[in-house]
């Protein structure tokens, strides 16, 4: 039995943070109510000449480093992203650069916050199958540089960083086992970036109506978020016909800290075994997971074997799961 067995993880955070108290004095809001309405203190933010593929070489350094892995023996690329370098070329082909992944095959995969799972349910395929044999999967954000900081709704929220999991094909139990996605494109209006595509290419006034900056409806987002995430750790737990008491970590994406607690409140999950992270870096989409999943492997003393969930929603919407066993 082929397995893609994750053999290396990475993350990287800009050095910068911004705390609540700073964002007092940039658009009218406090410390109480981020703190009690999302669970965020501070996040980082990339300093103006990062790019997304700078945090996302970082990572890939350090996940390829803790493989035992040197760039030349990739094959395959991927990186999550809604915030890449520029349209196109893709920030998988730019990272191939700057890595030095000459044999990689890459692209990038845009499935907003839930874009690590989709990305590794993605590259799980092409290993099983035997088509290629080394991975590496990258989930970076600079959600800083699409965020309107004069719109106190969405600016307390989101924050920069990026994970990074290096994949082998081996003949093994462990590795990705099977994940649950799901999306539900009748929502677009609730979470986008509204210019700068095709339907509303960049103009003067797209710049002065500030259209190139993150649009979310909250409130709206906040009940399928959770309806979503509840359905998807569900499932991910069923189809591989484990139960909760199987499952050691819950790595869900951190967008408000009411949301996770109301998930693992639906699903029965004691909270002891669900991993927070968002206090210190709010919601940096993609990566969220991405670095979570190298926190708690290299910080919360997982063992060969053990089951971790990690669990996601984000715009299109995007929700899904997927298991691991380490
Ligand atoms: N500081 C102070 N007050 C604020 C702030 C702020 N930063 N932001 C909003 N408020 C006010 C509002 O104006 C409103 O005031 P009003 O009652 O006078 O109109 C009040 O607080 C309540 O606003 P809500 O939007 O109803 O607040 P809510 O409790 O829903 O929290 C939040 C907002 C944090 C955005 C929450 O709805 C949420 O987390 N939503 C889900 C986010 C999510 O899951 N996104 C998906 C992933 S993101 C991605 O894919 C990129």
């Amino acid at each position: 039995m082929y397995k893609a067995r994750i053999v290396g993880t990475g993350s990287y955070l800009p050095e910068r943070v911004l705390n609540n108290s700073d964002l007092e004095k940039m658009v009218d809001t406090n410390d109480e109510w981020i703190v009690s309405r999302t669970g965020i203190r501070e996040r980082r933010i990339a300093a103006d000449n990062q790019a997304t593929s700078d945090l996302a070489l970082e990572a890939s350094k350090e996940a390829l480093a803790s493989a035992g892995i040197k760039p030349e023996e990739i094959e395959l690329l991927v990186v999550a992203t809604i915030t890449p370098d520029m349209l196109f070329p893709s920030t998988a082909c730019i990272l191939q650069a700057k890595l030095g992944a000459k044999k990689a095959v890459c692209f990038d995969l845009n499935a907003a916050c839930t874009g690590f799972i989709y990305a590794l349910s993605c590259v799980k395929q092409y290993l099983e199958m035997g088509t290629y044999k080394t991975a590496l999967v990258v989930a970076a954000e600079t959600l800083s540089k699409v965020t309107d900081w004069q719109d106190r709704n969405t600016c307390v929220l989101f924050g920069d960083g990026a994970g990074a999991a290096v994949l082998r094909r081996e003949q093994t139990e462990r590795g990705v086992m099977g994940v649950y996605l799901n999306s539900n494109g009748n929502y677009a209006e609730l979470l986008n970036m509204p210019a700068g595509g095709s339907k509303i290419p960049a103009t003067e006034n797209t710049v002065r109506e500030r259209l190139h900056f993150l649009k979310m409806k909250g409130n709206e987002v906040f009940k399928i978020a959770v309806q979503s995430m509840v359905k998807s750790a569900n499932e991910a737990v069923r189809v591989n016909n484990l139960t909760w008491d199987d499952v050691k970590f819950i790595i869900p994406h951190q967008a408000n800290t009411r949301i996770i607690n109301a998930v693992a409140k639906r699903v029965g999950v004691p909270i002891e075994k669900v991993f927070f992270n968002i206090h210190k870096y709010g919601n940096m989409s993609a990566a969220t997971t991405a670095v979570g999943l190298d926190e708690v492997v290299k910080k919360k003393g997982v063992k060969k074997g053990d089951i971790l969930e990690l669990v996601a929603f984000g715009a299109g919407f995007t929700s899904g799961a997927c298991i691991i066993r380490w």
